[in-house]
């Protein structure tokens, strides 16, 4: 493994509530341990809980994300939405968007494009979600996808901007299948061509029931700055022992 920094990435997706606080106490103590080792925590919380995260993690080394945002910049009528300027100003610093997750519910290439421009307007980091369905990857449409979801979703972005590309092929999201070694190599390479022509500065993280029992086997693929975990990162012992065996 490679000396670079490593990206630990917990979506919490719609789970949690203050309860769930307490568990990541043992996360902090974990990553105030283990500073010697390169690595950055950033969890993704639902908004119900982003201030209490923000403050709770607030004298640590771990940060806070938002799990989506609306794709306007300016304040508006917009029923149940947030939008980039009241993340930044509750002192959060990243935000997953692309989500298979709320591509299902419609949002398309335009609506993410939108709100990659508007986080990166408000300084946000963005952790930008690509991936295939099952049914495309069985019509080898695969590389199609991918390049038509990077070149839509981060047109207009400068080469400037630093862009965190989360690979999640859907079929291996909750299901527990995750791709063999050779297929995510495949996939990683081919997206870090078209995102290294685009950017100076970006990580490409692979997202997918990542958990305990498969890390070391994922952690061979030294192309990989890390990992967007869901299931997984709702446990604290889970999340700390994906860390250890990234290191040991
Ligand atoms: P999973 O979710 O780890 O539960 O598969 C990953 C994600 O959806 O980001």
């Amino acid at each position: 493994m490679t000396n670079k920094i490593r990206y630990f990435i917990a979506n919490w997706k719609m789970y949690g509530d203050l309860g769930s606080l307490k568990s990541i106490k043992n996360v902090i103590k974990f990553s105030r341990l283990s500073k010697s080792k390169k690595f950055k925590i950033i969890y993704c919380p639902p908004y119900t809980l982003l201030s209490d995260f923000v403050d709770t993690l607030k004298k640590s080394s771990i940060e806070t994300g938002a799990q989506n945002i609306h794709e306007n910049y300016d304040f508006g009528a917009h029923t149940g939405f947030i939008n980039s300027k009241m993340l930044k100003n509750l002192g959060v610093k990243y935000v997953i968007i692309g989500h298979s997750e709320n591509r299902t519910l419609g949002e398309d290439h335009k609506q993410i494009n939108k709100k990659i421009l508007s986080a990166i307007k408000s300084k946000l980091n963005v952790i930008f979600c690509i991936g295939e369905t099952s049914f495309q990857r069985k019509n080898k449409k695969t590389n199609i996808i991918l390049k038509k979801q990077i070149m839509n979703g981060l047109k207009g972005i400068g080469k400037k901007c630093k862009i965190i590309v989360a690979y999640e092929p859907v079929w291996s999201i909750g299901t527990g299948v995750v791709p063999n070694n050779l297929e995510l190599e495949k996939n990683i390479k081919f997206i870090k061509s078209i995102i290294s022509k685009k950017f100076n500065n970006y990580k490409i993280l692979y997202g997918g029931s990542v958990s305990p029992n498969n890390i070391k086997r994922l952690n061979m693929i030294d192309l990989l700055d890390g990992y967007l975990i869901g299931g997984a990162s709702q446990s604290s012992k889970k999340l700390i022992d994906i860390i250890k065996k990234t290191f040991n």
